[in-house]
């Protein structure tokens, strides 16, 4: 049955191959962050529907169309996540988190889970990194949290990815905007798709981000939200752009962003690459200023965002950005007969508690077997321990790569043979561990 064997359409199996570039990135990300003062917070995979609906907006596509929502067995309504901001509003109204110093800075690496037509770059369970910065009202708060990214970029040698900015304004401004789509969309309403036509009057700057093609293509004339800035939110902009140009972050206005969630005001930005298909925007995200208030939270502002991991890791592919090497074998330890081979376990114990990779036979395998192993492994040394070794304490030592040997003796001198095992695990092997260390065969 294909049903047991296959997983769910847009999800994504991550198998060991790939796990280390996953590790990096997510190594990366969190260092950064904690470099710039934000610190990790977890929260629930599931909410209560309605903080979704309130967050994120009820005529957005994630909310009408794309959440996972069921009733679970005491009928409440519970959705999985579609992304992070929600939750750590959530979480940091719930145990007072906004009352500690400001600004307060939260990070975040969470699986979201979005019912959208699956795609190269689009999932239905997908990986996110976000920060939320709470409490920094100053458009020098904005430059550091894009700032922050770009530093992201940088340390994972990142191409091919360029900063899109804009403002879409606070509800001062909007009031005059929405006017303005109003009349453009109602001027083609009997072409717009049904949910377009609902949403002209509820949120028409929602209008602005529908896929169907056709509003797409009306959403191509429409006023842009630069024009009717207010005061504040026009200053707020300028000192933005004069930010990010002072601390060399290369940028581009782009009046056509809004974003897909409904809790932004005033900054909006978007890091896009044009190389990894339609889904480009690897990391998006903007100011927040009413929505910790809208939760029922203290009167608070906030800015953040959170990049893709799957995209992310498609761009860093496609543009060359190195990873590091898995961790190698250092030694290949194999064992001829009994004796040798419980030998061989512990000189491997010691030196894995010295931090080495090292492996032995679990399989009961031939010398030539074991040595055939040691090679897929890609062990950098190998070893056999047989009868002679276990007398004389010395072992030749193989350099798997130019067939260079070396002999190691282990000092055995002093042991008798019922603590030779013991005496090995406690001793032989740091001596093993130094000649390893040491060897340029
Ligand atoms: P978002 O733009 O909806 O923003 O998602 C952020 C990023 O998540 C996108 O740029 C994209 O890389 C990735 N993403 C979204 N949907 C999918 C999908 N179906 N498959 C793969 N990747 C996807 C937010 O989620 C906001 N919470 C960001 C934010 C934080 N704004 C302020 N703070």
């Amino acid at each position: 049955m294909a049903i047991l064997t296959k997983g769910p359409r847009g999800t994504q199996d991550i198998l060991p191959g790939e796990t280390g570039k996953w590790q990096h990135v997510e190594r990366v990300t969190r260092e950064t962050a904690e470099l710039f003062g934000f610190r990790e917070i977890r929260f629930p995979t599931f909410e209560h529907t309605e903080l979704f609906n309130r967050s994120v907006g009820d005529t957005t596509d994630v909310v009408q169309k794309e959440m996972y929502t069921f009733r679970d067995k005491g009928d409440r309504s519970i959705t999985l996540r579609p992304e992070g901001t929600a939750g750590v509003m959530r979480s940091a109204i719930e145990h007072g988190l906004l009352t500690e110093a400001l600004p307060v800075k939260l990070s975040y690496l969470i699986s979201c889970f979005r019912y959208e037509k699956p795609q190269a770059g689009r999932l239905r369970e997908f990986h996110q990194f976000g920060c939320e910065m709470l409490g920094a009202d100053s458009p020098a708060a904005d430059a550091e949290v894009i700032a922050m990214v770009n530093e992201i970029f940088k340390r994972l040698e990142l191409k091919e990815i360029s900063l899109e900015i804009n403002s879409i304004g606070c509800p001062v401004c909007r009031a005059k905007y929405h006017e303005a789509l109003r009349a453009h969309f109602g001027a083609h309403r009997e072409e717009l798709c049904d949910t377009c036509k609902d949403r002209l009057e509820k949120n028409p700057m929602r209008l602005l981000d529908c896929k169907s093609p056709i509003c797409r293509e009306i959403a191509k004339g429409a006023p842009t939200v630069l024009d009717f800035l207010c005061e504040d939110c026009s200053s707020h902009f300028e000192e933005l752009k004069r930010r990010l140009t002072a601390m060399g972050v290369a940028y581009t206005v782009n009046p056509t962003i809004v974003r897909g969630l409904d809790y932004y005001t005033k900054t909006v930005f978007e890091f896009v690459s044009g190389n990894i298909g339609a889904q480009g925007t690897v990391c998006g995200g903007g100011r927040y200023d009413g929505l910790i208030e809208q939760l029922g939270g203290p009167k608070m502002t906030g800015i953040g965002f959170a990049m893709g991991l799957e995209r992310l890791l498609l761009v860093m592919e496609h543009s060359g950005s190195p990873f590091p090497e898995p961790v190698p074998c250092k030694i290949y330890l194999g064992s001829m007969g009994d004796e040798a081979a419980v030998c061989a376990a512990s000189l491997v114990s010691g030196l894995r508690a010295e931090g080495f990779r090292a492996e032995c036979d679990l399989m009961g395998r031939s010398v030539k077997a074991q040595m055939k192993y040691a090679d897929k492994l890609r062990a950098q040394y190998s070893a056999v321990i047989g009868d002679n070794e276990l007398a004389s304490g010395v072992i030749k030592v193989k350099n798997m790569l130019t067939g260079d040997t070396a002999q190691v003796k282990l000092s055995l001198d002093d042991s008798d043979d019922d603590s030779l095992m013991s005496y090995l695990y406690h001793t032989g092997f740091a001596e093993l561990t130094e000649a390893v260390e040491g060897m340029e065969l």
